[in-house]
């Protein structure tokens, strides 16, 4: 079974593959992706970038359901939705030069959507570092709610950091887009 392809007004979802390497190497290969995310280490090798694509393209087996956005001349971020489980997590990313335009906002109303229409009653998590603005500001924006205090742990940094964990229901992210709409 495989990922479907999801459209946006401005972006594709779709599956992750193989030739998606040397993209994610360079965006996520910059420091300043990098040092927000919780496992991505810091330098990011092709190596990294082919263990997480071979695993995202095993999500039926367990690995995480992730999506390679594209604004139609190659990838320019992720978004995943988690590992089969009572409380999947919701993670994503953007390479730096397409932030600051609404865009993650976009790819993860689609991405959420498409799970939500599988799994109605999942409960899903997600949480940033307190530091991490824009990313508290998406969470919020998709419905993400009931903020509670959680160390994370940055593997690029090698530090646990003060952040914020957040829960998103059917519910919460249906009200949200009543919000925004
Ligand atoms: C976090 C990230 C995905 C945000 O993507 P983005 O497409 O730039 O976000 P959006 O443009 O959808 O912005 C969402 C909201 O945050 C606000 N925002 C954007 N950048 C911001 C910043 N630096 N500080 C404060 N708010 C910011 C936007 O104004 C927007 O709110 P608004 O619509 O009310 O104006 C992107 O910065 C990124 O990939 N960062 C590095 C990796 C990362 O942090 N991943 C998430 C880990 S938890």
């Amino acid at each position: 079974m495989s990922l479907p392809v999801l459209k946006t007004a401005r972006l594709v979802l779709r599956p992750v593959a193989q030739g998606d390497a040397d993209r994610i190497v360079e965006l996520v290969g910059n420091f300043d992706v990098a040092r927000m995310l919780s496992l991505v280490p810091h330098p990011y090798r092709r190596e990294d970038a082919l263990w997480w694509i071979d695993q995202t393209c095993a999500y039926a087996d367990g690995g995480e359901r992730a999506f390679a956005i594209d604004e139609g001349s190659g990838l320019i971020g992720a978004v995943s939705v988690g590992r089969d489980g009572p409380a999947p997590e919701f993670g994503y990313w953007l390479g730096k030069p397409y932030w600051g335009r609404g865009l993650m906002t976009e790819a993860g109303r689609a991405a959420l959507a498409w799970y939500f229409e599988a799994f109605r009653d999942a409960s899903i998590l997600s949480g940033a570092l307190d530091e991490n603005s824009a990313s508290l500001n998406v969470l919020r924006k998709l419905g993400f709610a009931g903020p509670h205090p959680h160390r994370l742990r940055i593997k690029s940094r090698g530090q646990d950091l003060p952040g914020t964990r957040v829960r998103l229901t059917f519910e919460t992210f249906n009200s949200a887009a009543r919000v925004l709409s």
